[in-house]
């Protein structure tokens, strides 16, 4: 039996690969371990509970102790690290936190890992791996032509992308130097359910379902390239299982759209199925972010060509599902937008 350590699986892409994973494998073990932040929610896994090949425990990537003892408690063989501080515009208001849990997290990790895995010099345990999830954010930003491949030098801009980009060059120096086993993925911009919603689309479902304001950052015209998150969990799982030690691999469907795109098919498809009253009136431009990257776009190849992975949920589909989800789990969004959320959406949106 494979046992993984899960870090950050109470988030939005881990809770999601979690329930994907044990449904699809009855024979691995999942230690989930996670800081519960803000962001973190074991609502999301209610499904995994009564599974005895999942266990949870609470505890910080950045705790050396809590991580050694967690090594020395289980024999693991893979470690596919999730947890990080995940939103661009917390880490524009405060860059720090985004430091320790992404930066020194990443790195306590790789030398917990590697210390329970080796078994000489530079040798490690049999089929071991430490899968670092990363975004196409660490590449910067494009002009309208062109795609991120494995090879764009890295140029990010944000002070969260900027945490994830030293955190990937942490990993290859592992990898380089020690010759530990490890891939690094990096992702497109990922929406389905449990996505906490600071993030563009759950929170343009929730405010449009309230018939309160859209904010849509600057002009809208930003493009992202939007995946399903099942597709992504699919894919980490591949990167895991056979892709070769040392590499990176981009992940993404090649789905390009515009924010406002975004935003105006929510509201066509709630003001079609939902609620005949949601409409364009409620989009607001707002002052735009910071250093606003303009457009992300995948090149998912070597992804495809290796791994044979591909996309399987069309836009059209993932975001009616997506909806649907959101209308079905009301209770979940009151449970995560009541407390802090309403400081959160005041500091950052109110007068903008
Ligand atoms: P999220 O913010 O929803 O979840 C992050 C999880 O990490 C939470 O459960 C939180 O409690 C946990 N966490 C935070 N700090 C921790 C710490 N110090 N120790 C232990 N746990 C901690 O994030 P997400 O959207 O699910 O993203 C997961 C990963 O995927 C991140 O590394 C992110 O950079 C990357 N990623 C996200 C996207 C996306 O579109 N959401 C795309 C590409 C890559
Ligand atoms: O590209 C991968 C990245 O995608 C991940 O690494 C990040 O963890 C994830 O948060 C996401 O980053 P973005 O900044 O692209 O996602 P966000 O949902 O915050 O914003 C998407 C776009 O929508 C971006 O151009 C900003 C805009 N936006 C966002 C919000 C929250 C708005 O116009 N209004 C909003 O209220």
């Amino acid at each position: 039996m494979k046992t993984y350590l899960v870090t950050g699986g109470a988030g939005f892409i881990g809770s999601n690969f979690i329930l994907y994973m044990l449904e699809k494998y009855p024979d691995i073990r999942i230690v989930n371990v996670d800081k519960l932040t803000y962001a973190g929610n074991l609502e999301n896994l209610r499904d995994a509970e009564q599974n005895p090949n999942y266990i949870f425990k609470q505890a910080d990537i950045c705790d050396k102790e809590a991580m050694e003892a967690l090594f020395a408690a289980y024999d693991f063989d893979y470690v596919i690290n999730f947890a990080a501080e995940s939103h661009v515009d917390r880490s524009i208001s405060d860059p720090e936190i985004f430091v320790r849990t992404n930066v020194l997290g990443t790195v306590n990790l790789l030398n917990c890992a590697k210390k329970a895995w080796q078994t000489g010099d530079d040798q490690y345990k049999p089929g071991c791996k430490y899968l670092q999830v990363s975004t196409d954010e660490v590449y910067g930003s494009l002009g309208a032509e062109g795609y991120f491949t494995e090879t764009t030098p890295l140029d990010p801009h944000s002070p969260y992308s900027s945490s994830k980009a030293s955190a990937d060059l942490f990993v290859k120096a592992y990898a380089d130097t020690y010759k530990f086993p490890v891939n690094i993925t990096r992702c497109s911009n990922n929406y389905g359910p449990y996505q906490f919603p600071e993030k563009l689309i759950p929170l343009m479902i929730n405010n449009a379902l309230g018939h309160k304001e859209l904010p849509v950052y600057g002009d809208g015209m930003q493009v992202r390239d939007w995946l399903y998150v099942e597709d992504h969990c699919k894919a980490i799982d591949m990167v895991a299982r056979d892709g070769r030690p040392g590499e990176v691999y981009n992940i993404g469907g090649h789905n390009e759209r515009p924010n406002l795109t975004i935003v105006k098919t929510i509201l066509a498809y709630i003001r079609e199925h939902v609620d005949g009253e949601v409409g364009e009136q409620l989009i607001k431009h707002v002052t735009d972010r910071k250093g606003h990257d303009r457009r992300y776009g995948i090149d998912p190849e070597k992804i495809k060509n290796e791994l044979g992975w591909y996309p399987e949920t069309t836009f059209e589909v993932g975001i009616e599902k997506t909806i649907r989800w959101y209308l079905n789990h009301k209770e979940w969004m009151e449970h995560v937008t009541s407390g802090q959320y309403q400081a959160y959406y005041e500091k950052m949106y109110s007068g903008r």
